[in-house]
């Protein structure tokens, strides 16, 4: 019950309560100085810093005796919650406005402080804990293009000035001059407000040009690709826990695992739905690892359970399929297609036979029905 109502607070209330608040920073400061507006608008920023103070109080109170085992004292465990970055983050947004408003000259600057809470935001956000590990997982190839980055930017900027600093002594006129104008145009933004006149320093423009797209390629080649290996990874750790998980495959060694993982994919199937249904062609076959799935067949539908499978008579019997099947329970499955199973045939006969046998045995049971 305790841990229902944490993650309604945590995935539903602070995060309006936030969005109303940044909503108030944001239009408020639209508002003219002391008019009503501004006081409605600056009150509700109010009333949220006040509730994500509340809210921070009764978390490091909570936090005690939530530490590891032998940790100590309730302090000390709220002092571990303090110090991770979840307790860091709540830390941050509750002291933003509060901090904000004791710190900035002018009172109506301290509302801006609310900026901050948009990092609750990240705290629960999955795909900003992906972005994160795959910036660190690319950070080398990251790193060496920003190297490459720097040198051309630090070139442009030298040969402009070595070019242009008679024509436009205003815009070019020392190296850190330049770089105003290296950097927008390495960017490829070209605001225009700066433009070499001389043939040489067009010249020049050009090449920057170019090479400021090839970074900015390579920047987003690495990224995707980073992307791209993570979720693979993350996919195979899936698999193949499920895999071990699996009671069919249990007596494999991690080699064989390995192998078969390769072959498999993971799929979460809500309660519900049909897998296939009964005369469709066979394209895969389906290893329950947790939930149920009911087979329609005569005289009564048989229940399949976790360490089962499923689906495998029509790849066994080059056959349509025998029965229509549903998923009865939110079931984790695992997904074996029909390329992979000839596959797998050839690499672990002695699983492919198991099936076999139990294809065969379901065959006759079901013809003698
Ligand atoms: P398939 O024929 O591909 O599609 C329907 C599936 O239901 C079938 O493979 C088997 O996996 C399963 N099935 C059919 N008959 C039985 C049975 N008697 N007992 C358990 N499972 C069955």
């Amino acid at each position: 019950m305790k841990a229902r109502l944490q993650r309604l607070i945590d995935n539903t209330a602070i995060p309006l309560l936030v969005t109303g608040g940044l909503g108030a920073m944001v239009v408020g400061s639209t508002a003219v100085p002391d008019s009503p507006q501004d006081v409605q608008f600056h009150s509700a920023v109010i009333v949220v810093a006040v509730l994500l103070l509340v809210d921070l109080g009764v978390r490091i109170w909570d936090a005690a005796g939530r530490g590891v085992a032998d940790a100590g004292t309730p302090w000390h465990d709220r002092w571990l919650y303090i110090s991770s970055p979840d307790g860091m983050i709540d830390v941050a947004a509750a002291i933003a406005v509060p901090l904000g408003l004791l710190l900035m000259p002018h009172f109506r600057d301290g509302y801006l402080f609310a900026i901050f809470w948009v990092m609750k935001y990240l705290q629960h956000s999955t795909g900003v804990g992906l972005l994160i590990r795959v910036a660190i997982r690319a950070r080398t190839a990251l790193m060496s293009i920003f190297t490459l980055f720097f040198v051309v930017f630090l070139f442009a900027a030298t040969g402009a000035y070595l070019l242009e600093r008679e024509a436009q002594p205003e815009a070019f006129g020392s190296v850190p001059r330049a770089m105003w104008w290296a950097i927008v145009t390495l960017s490829t933004t070209g605001y225009g407000d700066v433009v070499p006149q001389t043939i040489w320093g067009r010249l020049l423009d050009g090449w920057v040009m170019v090479g400021g797209i090839a970074v900015f390629a390579l920047w987003a080649g690495i990224i995707a690709n980073a992307f791209s290996e993570e979720l693979r990874r993350r996919d195979f750790l899936r698999t193949w826990d499920l895999v071990a998980r699996a009671s069919f495959f249990q007596d494999l060694t991690t080699a064989a695992i390995a192998d078969i993982v390769k072959l498999i994919h993971a799929r979460d199937v809500r309660a519900g739905t049909v897998l296939f249904r009964r005369g469709q062609y066979g394209d895969a076959m389906y290893f329950i690892v947790s939930g149920e799935v009911s087979v329609d067949i005569r005289p009564e539908p048989k229940r399949l359970g976790p360490g089962e499978f499923v689906g495998e008579m029509a790849l066994v019997h080059d056959a349509p399929r025998s029965a229509t099947v549903s998923v009865t329970e939110p079931s984790s499955l695992l997904v074996l297609d029909i390329a992979n199973f000839r596959e797998l045939a050839g690499r672990r006969p002695e699983l492919i036979a198991t099936i076999e046998a139990e294809a065969a045995r379901r065959r006759s049971a079901n013809q003698a029905a």
